[in-house]
């Protein structure tokens, strides 16, 4: 029996706990003080408060993000290796990184991530019961008449893949793979942050 076309998930750690806490704090400031984000998020009824439509300099703004984004190149780079990639002459950027605050009962129904190669989170604050992260088969609209899965059905074969998020963890897969955040149900806030890579050609 061969497995063929796998697609790979990544979880790694990224930095220490002194990162995470001071990018928890940055992103509380950030919260209270991005206006036009918060604007953004009472208008689209965002459970919570997003920088998505407001901020694309985080890095630039916050030494806390600039470190950040320095251990995601690295782990964006690596995760390019195991997928095989030919990377000559061609480089990761950074595209987009943004912060997620959702509070009880916030939750992000299933999406792709358009326009980039890789895409992935960092996990801040993952109270008990945060949502957790759904993965789903990029083949389920190709499975037409198969029967359900056998409920002991190991987890490379099943259709959707739960995953409990790690705080100080990244999480990153190719951006086709669709993706959906469970309901929080804790009180207090799941606190994250996303970002797509784009593939450039180097100068
Ligand atoms: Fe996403």
């Amino acid at each position: 029996m061969r497995h063929l076309f796998a697609s790979l998930i990544d979880e790694t750690p990224v930095g220490d706990e002194a990162l995470r806490a001071s990018l928890e704090r940055a992103i509380w400031v950030l919260s209270d003080d991005d206006t036009a984000g918060n604007d953004w998020c009472e208008a689209e009824g965002y459970p919570g408060y997003t920088s998505y439509a407001s901020l694309d300099d985080l890095p630039q703004r916050f030494p806390e993000f600039a470190a950040l984004k320095k251990l995601l190149d690295k782990a964006a780079a690596a995760f390019a290796k195991a997928l095989h990639w030919d990377m000559d002459g061609l480089a990761l950027e950074l595209d987009a990184l943004w912060v997620n605050v959702l509070g009880e009962g916030g939750h992000h129904t299933g999406h792709i991530h358009p326009g980039s190669v890789i895409s992935g989170t960092y996990y801040v604050c993952v109270p008990d019961g945060a949502g957790r992260l759904k993965f789903e088969d990029p083949r389920l609209p190709m499975l037409m008449a198969a029967p359900q899965l056998l409920e002991d059905a190991p987890e490379a074969a099943r259709r959707f893949v739960y995953v409990t998020p790690a705080e100080g963890h990244c999480l990153l897969w190719e951006s086709w793979l669709r993706h959906e955040v469970m309901p929080n149900a804790a009180e207090e806030a799941r606190i994250s942050v996303s970002f797509n890579y784009a593939v450039r050609r180097r100068p």
